[in-house]
């Protein structure tokens, strides 16, 4: 199947399992079944389920991958919901509408959020509870992940960040924990779901590594030089926040030659894996010249 095609083709079957597998809307208390199933709905790029699903597949044992893949987009929602409420960015559009807090009110889309980061683990327990080693590992790496020391500590440092010039080592810790962290998960989980070895599993956390940093660079360029309509969430809000990106400290000509620094570690990287690896090959591409 061409590059393009497969990617539309995970995204397709993914919000089909999005319907599937979030509680529903009639399920009381609905108001916050329906947030969360407002902020999970169509706009996302799926990237991150699309990640695991295409890891798993590198490997011939695979699990069902999709209740994981799920997982991730639950948490990865949850993590947008907050990252735009008032206290944090102050976003009024996300995924092509209005924010959580917006549609709802503040303490729904709290709520929400803790409902998805949640939803997630339930998720994971629930459907690999049969295969207790592997649900352990999901687990594991899944919680590591959002935790203090990698997203929250990525979203922490970029929010104490605001208003004050940041050294690159600072910037590059919040691209490693705020966006790396979870990208990188999404392909161990894959590659646990698959049954790959230890150190397949270092390649696919390294390959993760370099497309999250590139993912969160070309989000700051995008940020900078895009509007609303194409992005479908705020554009210039880091500016207007005052934030330390990629293109503040290095303007925009390094940031796209770091980006695609970062691009070709990538492919490299995954070329040792085993399987068809030309679509995680092309996926750091296409991520790489993305748009929105
Ligand atoms: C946005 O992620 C948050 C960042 C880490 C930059 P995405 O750009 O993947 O958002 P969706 O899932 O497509 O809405
Ligand atoms: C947020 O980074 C990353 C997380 C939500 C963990 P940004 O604040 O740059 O993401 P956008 O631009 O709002 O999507
Ligand atoms: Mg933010
Ligand atoms: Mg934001
Ligand atoms: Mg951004």
């Amino acid at each position: 199947m061409e590059f393009k095609e497969k990617l539309r083709a995970y995204k397709a079957t993914v919000e089909s399992a999005i319907g599937e597998y979030l509680p529903s809307e009639e399920a009381r208390p609905s108001r916050i079944h329906k947030a969360m199933r407002y902020s999970m709905r169509a706009g996302g790029k799926r990237l991150r389920p699309a990640l695991v699903l295409a890891a798993s597949e590198l490997f011939s044992e695979s699990l069902n991958a999709m209740p994981a893949a799920i997982a991730v987009e639950a948490l990865h929602t949850y993590s947008l919901i907050h990252d735009d409420l008032p206290s944090i960015d102050n976003a009024d559009l996300r995924r092509g509408a209005a924010t959580s807090h917006k549609k709802f009110d503040e303490a729904t889309a709290v709520l929400a959020g803790d409902a998805l980061l949640t939803y997630a683990f339930q998720l994971l327990a629930r459907h690999y509870g049969a295969n207790p080693a592997i649900c352990a590992q999901l687990v594991a790496e899944l919680s590591e992940t959002a935790g203090s020391e990698r997203l929250i500590g990525g979203q922490m440092e970029d929010i104490l960040g605001e208003g004050a010039p940041l050294s690159p080592e600072t910037l590059e810790f919040i691209h490693l924990n705020k966006t790396s962290a979870l990208i990188e998960a999404c392909l161990v989980m894959g590659g646990i779901l698959g049954g790959a070895t230890e150190a397949q599993r270092e390649t696919l956390r390294a390959y993760g590594r370099e497309i999250g940093v590139a993912f969160q660079i070309v989000d700051d360029i995008l940020d900078a030089t895009s509007d609303e309509a194409t992005l479908g969430k705020s554009a210039g809000s880091d500016a207007e926040h005052d934030k330390t990106t990629y293109v503040k400290l290095y303007g925009l000509d390094e940031s796209r030659r770091l980006a695609r620094q970062h691009t070709q570690k990538a492919v490299q990287l995954c070329q040792s894996l085993p399987g068809k690896t030309a679509f995680l090959a092309e996926l750091a591409k296409h991520l790489e010249t993305r748009v929105s």
